[in-house]
């Protein structure tokens, strides 16, 4: 992997709506990855193509109406990762925005692909007037220690809060930071 980063160093971009409809079939793999990978990222296991679809269909309608932000990683011009920031749009929380959905491909992990995102998802947030940060993550996964390293606060654990993708309930941690 870290070869493969060499030859084609990593690229981090924010996608308009269209560039986000253009990607909706990469963006459907990663999702499938992560889900038969065992993530609990909202999904459960048969995932059906059109289950896949409706969801991007949605978040795509979001970031054209521009209330998410929707950020893609590429290798060359493979997507090998992706995350996003819903822009809360309640007039009392202006100043806030959730994080959600960070994926990377389970071949290219563990190479900071996750990290850059996180960065650049933190600099667009602040470009925004976005100051505090939230997400939730699957208690014990990979993400915690992600999300720890870059500085997140624990805020609590509440348990059996979601289903993991074989349905079995499992606790999850919410994180915040200022930024
Ligand atoms: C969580 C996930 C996004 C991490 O992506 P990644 O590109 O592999 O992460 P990075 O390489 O940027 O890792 C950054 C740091 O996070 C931590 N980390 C990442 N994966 C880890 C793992 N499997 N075990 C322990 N720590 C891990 C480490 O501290 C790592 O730094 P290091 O490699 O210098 O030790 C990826 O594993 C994934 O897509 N998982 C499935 C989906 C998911 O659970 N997403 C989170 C939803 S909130």
């Amino acid at each position: 992997m870290r070869e493969n980063a060499a030859v084609h160093p990593l690229s981090i971009t924010l996608l308009s709506g269209d560039e986000a409809a253009q990607a909706v079939g990469a963006l459907g793999a990663l999702l499938r990855d992560a889900v038969e990978g065992g993530a609990s990222v909202g999904f459960v296991v048969p995932l059906a193509e059109d289950v896949i679809a409706a969801y991007w269909a949605g978040i795509v309608a979001e970031v054209a109406r521009g209330t998410r932000l929707l950020l893609v990683a590429r290798q060359g011009a493979q997507i090998v990762g992706t995350a996003q920031l819903d822009l809360v749009q309640r007039p009392n929380s202006l100043h806030r925005a959730e994080v959600q959905r960070v994926l990377v491909l389970s071949r290219a992990r563990r190479a900071g692909i996750a990290r850059a995102l996180m960065l650049a998802v933190e600099e667009a947030a602040r470009a925004r007037g976005r100051t505090l940060l939230v997400l939730d993550t699957q208690a014990g996964s990979a993400a915690e220690p992600l999300y720890r390293g870059l500085g997140y606060t624990e805020a609590g654990r509440i348990p059996d809060y979601a289903g993991a993708p074989d349905g079995s309930l499992i606790a999850t941690v919410i994180f915040y930071k200022h930024i």
